[in-house]
């Protein structure tokens, strides 16, 4: 029997609805699939936790959170209670830092059934791979000068090893898709920083014959990303370039109450965090209407690296059975609650 040890923290808002949902769901995973089985422990950390204790988590928060295979995190952030830089740098960009998390993996691709927000996309499946710990999110630099007169610089970070990396993890998950990589770059307008880029990414290229490779400029990708989804297959990207992508990715798959994303620990001395790509919703908080398909897609990627790629694919196939027949909450125009969509994806799971 294996057996995952899992970290879960729900967080705020929604994060703590959709949690228990995404629970429930691996129970019946391993309930259905036999051989796995899972252990989770909940950590409270959040900004409620905060209020108690004045910290995001305890000093020895990361000690323990080291000793399990992954951390499965819901969504952090209640600016009502403690301001937003606060609990995401206590909580989530914390724990991507010092546990290395050097990539984050953001999927976007079409349900059946879900209307994505362009009028008649072709049926696209993109993987965006983003570098998650350097690049343009560095805290070097400064401000000086007060007035008028203040200025602000900003340094950005581009090592040789991390953005091989990042290419690296990309041209591997194309050869297992459908082999084309496109790069994300600005070498055009960003002097020494890009036209580095590219020399890598041709470099890891080169190593790669039998796959197609591309550079496209950022704004044209984004563009891209609007006009012709369905010719893209994996996106590298930097930090911010990532992140942005990432973000048009979730709007055309129709709402980033689905959206999933895995940040991942290459070096294996820390486990990875598998987290939805929403944040924490307050506006429908309560409500009983968050999407758990987000949370639940995200479950699929902690199978999937934790050696479990088949099951991972079933669970996401039952995910795309239930939308393709209609049961989907308001975000996605559908009428059904969040637990009435987490009952049919359980059911089907049989
Ligand atoms: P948000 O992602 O929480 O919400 C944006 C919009 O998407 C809202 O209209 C919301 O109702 C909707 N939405 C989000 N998740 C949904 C779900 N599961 N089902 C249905 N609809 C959903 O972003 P917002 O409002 O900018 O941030 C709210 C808080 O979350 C802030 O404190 C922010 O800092 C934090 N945040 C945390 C993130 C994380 O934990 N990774 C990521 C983004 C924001
Ligand atoms: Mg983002």
């Amino acid at each position: 029997m294996k057996t995952l040890n899992i970290a879960s923290i729900p967080g705020d808002g929604v994060g703590k609805e959709i949690m228990p949902e995404a629970i429930r769901v691996l129970e019946k995973v391993a309930q259905v699939h036999g051989g796995l089985q899972f252990k989770f422990e909940e950590f409270p950390y959040s900004c409620d936790y905060y209020l108690k204790h004045g910290a995001m988590m305890p000093e020895d928060g990361m000690d323990r959170l080291s000793q399990f295979d992954s951390v499965f995190l819901g969504a952090v952030g209640d600016a009502s209670k403690v301001p937003d830089h606060i609990s995401l740098w206590g909580l989530l960009l914390k724990i991507r830092q010092e546990f290395q998390q050097e990539i984050n993996i953001r999927p976007a691709k079409l349900l059946k059934g879900i209307n994505s927000k362009l009028s008649n996309p072709k049926d696209f499946d993109i993987i965006v791979v983003r570098e998650n710990s350097e690049g343009e999110y560095s805290s070097i630099g400064g401000r000086i000068f007060h007035d008028d007169n203040e200025i602000a610089i900003q340094n950005n970070v581009f090592s040789k090893r991390a953005t091989k990396q990042a290419m690296n993890i990309a041209f591997d998950l194309a050869s297992k898709r459908k082999g084309l990589v496109t790069s994300a770059t600005k070498s055009n307008g960003i002097f020494h920083a890009m036209p580095f880029w590219d020399e890598i990414f041709d470099e890891i290229a080169s190593k790669h014959p039998n796959i197609k490779s591309e550079s496209k400029h950022i704004d044209a990708l984004a563009a891209y990303f609007i006009t012709h989804p369905h010719e893209l297959d994996v996106v590298v990207g930097s930090n911010l370039f990532g992140d942005i992508l990432s973000d048009v990715g979730a709007a055309i798959m129709g709402s980033i109450g689905i959206a999933p994303s895995a940040n991942l620990n290459l070096n294996g001395k820390y486990p990875s965090m598998f987290e939805p790509v929403h944040g924490s919703a307050p506006d429908i908080v309560g409500k009983g209407i968050a999407n758990p398909i987000g949370q639940i897609w995200t479950a699929k990627m902690l199978l999937e690296f934790n050696g479990e790629a088949n099951i991972a694919e079933h669970l996401l196939k039952v995910i795309e059975a239930v939308t393709a027949d209609g049961f989907m909450t308001p975000d996605l125009g559908g009428k059904y609650k969040m637990t009435e969509v987490t009952d049919e994806i359980i059911k089907r799971l049989d």
